[in-house]
């Protein structure tokens, strides 16, 4: 049985990678991090040049002048940190990642207050989980201070590039992948650590509006002792066909079931989520326990305290396909979200299955607690409501 199982996203836990032999000692957090060397873009954008992406962003569609940009081998260790101008190279055509997927990502903003003052949300959880999923996908733990320092360094370099409306933030994503050109079989003893920044608007093209979802019956996502909970490459790679799916089926997005009984709801795409039982002051969010399939979302995290912080009863448990079926029939389910840190809290209003059949949650539109959720974690992230768990990281 693995006991590489996560519940939580105890930062305290960080030296804890997993139990066993690893395959890279637990780089020491606080002594390891090189010093990042600025080089920025002689060029940069010009403010004109980036009124006209701010005009209508999208999502990951542009980035910023510079990228932060680090190197590991096994004689060296982290080294060769710096900050420098467009996209990283790293390797050719024959680099590990490429052929063997050994490539892990993670996600999270940066939000421009209306103090002036620039700040990310949490960046020591998504550190925790880069380590864990490099753990999973032997590749060397990213030190906690090269993952917030690249952060710092990228973030103040292309401050200008963060976005004035409430409505967008700039989009952090840091990658580590095998970068060294050989097809044998293993780790990569040449890996490379990538930070790049994107000015985003909504996830979804609709913008915050109710999606429908398709139960994928066929495929699956993760099974215990795969990767589920990694934030790993491959996992994305192996949903485009199940997304694809439901596209053809009129959805909007794909929902996954566990591996073994099939039955478990598990997650929506690339994000968890959770299911609103009853209504008003008595309203009780579940959210699908951590197995080891399912990612350990810094946003999920988030919520469940947030909702015990307004009084609710927020619990991960298990739900399975008839039961939100007939819950929503009966009324005793009220509302679903998914959620995750691109598309932050995004209501589910339908369901369509091949097997399961189909149903509307509630009357199909967004829920009241979900709107809810959703404004008390906005209204954190950029500043409009005390920061009473200390989430916010000040950068500028
Ligand atoms: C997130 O919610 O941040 C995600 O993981 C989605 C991302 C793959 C675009």
């Amino acid at each position: 049985m693995s006991t590489y199982v996560h519940h939580d996203l105890d930062v305290s836990a960080a030296k804890v990678v997993a139990s066993g032999a690893p395959l890279y000692p637990a780089v020491d957090r606080d002594s390891a991090a090189p010093a990042i060397t600025l080089k920025p873009n002689t060029s940069p954008a010009s403010q004109a040049e980036r009124e006209k992406i701010f005009a209508d962003p999208g999502f990951g569609r542009f980035f910023t002048d510079n990228v932060v940009r680090a190197v590991w081998t096994k004689a060296d260790g982290w080294h060769q940190a710096e900050l420098v101008s467009g996209a990283a190279s790293a390797g050719g055509l024959s680099m590990n990642a490429l052929h063997y997927g050994q490539s892990i990502f993670e996600g999270l903003k940066a939000y421009r207050h209306a103090d002036g003052g620039i700040y990310t949300f949490r960046p020591e959880a998504n550190a925790l989980r880069f380590q864990r999923s490099a753990h999973r996908l032997a590749l060397p733990p990213v030190p906690t201070d090269l993952f917030i320092g690249a952060i710092e360094a990228l973030v103040r370099q292309d401050q200008a590039w963060v976005p004035t409306d409430p409505d967008q933030s700039l989009y952090l994503r840091p990658l580590e992948f095998g970068s060294e050109d050989a097809l044998g079989v293993r780790p990569s003893t040449h890996v490379t650590y990538v930070l790049m920044a994107s000015p985003v608007g909504a996830y979804f093209p609709q913008g915050v509006k109710p999606v429908s979802v398709w139960l994928s019956d066929e495929y699956v996502r993760a099974a215990p002792g795969g990767t589920g909970e990694a934030k790993c490459a491959g996992n994305y790679a192996s949903s485009l066909i199940a997304q694809a799916e439901a596209t053809e089926n009129n959805c909007d997005q794909v929902v996954w079931i566990d591996a073994i009984e099939r039955k478990y709801i598990e997650e929506m795409g690339g994000m968890n989520m959770f299911f609103v039982y009853g209504s008003g002051s008595d309203a009780r969010l579940v959210t699908p326990k951590l197995t080891g399939t399912l990612l350990p979302g810094v946003t999920r995290d988030s919520v469940l305290t947030l909702a015990r912080d307004l009084g609710y009863q927020a619990e991960e448990g298990t739900i399975t396909v008839e039961q939100w079926r007939d819950g929503c029939a009966s009324g005793e389910i009220t509302e679903t979200f998914a959620c995750g840190t691109a598309a932050v809290i995004t209501p589910v209003g339908r369901v369509d299955s091949k097997n399961s059949g189909a149903w509307n949650i509630a009357d199909g539109g967004s829920g009241e607690l979900t709107m809810k959720l959703r404004a008390a974690l906005v209204d954190i992230q950029t500043g409009k409501a005390t920061d009473t768990h200390n989430w916010l990281h000040r950068i500028l």
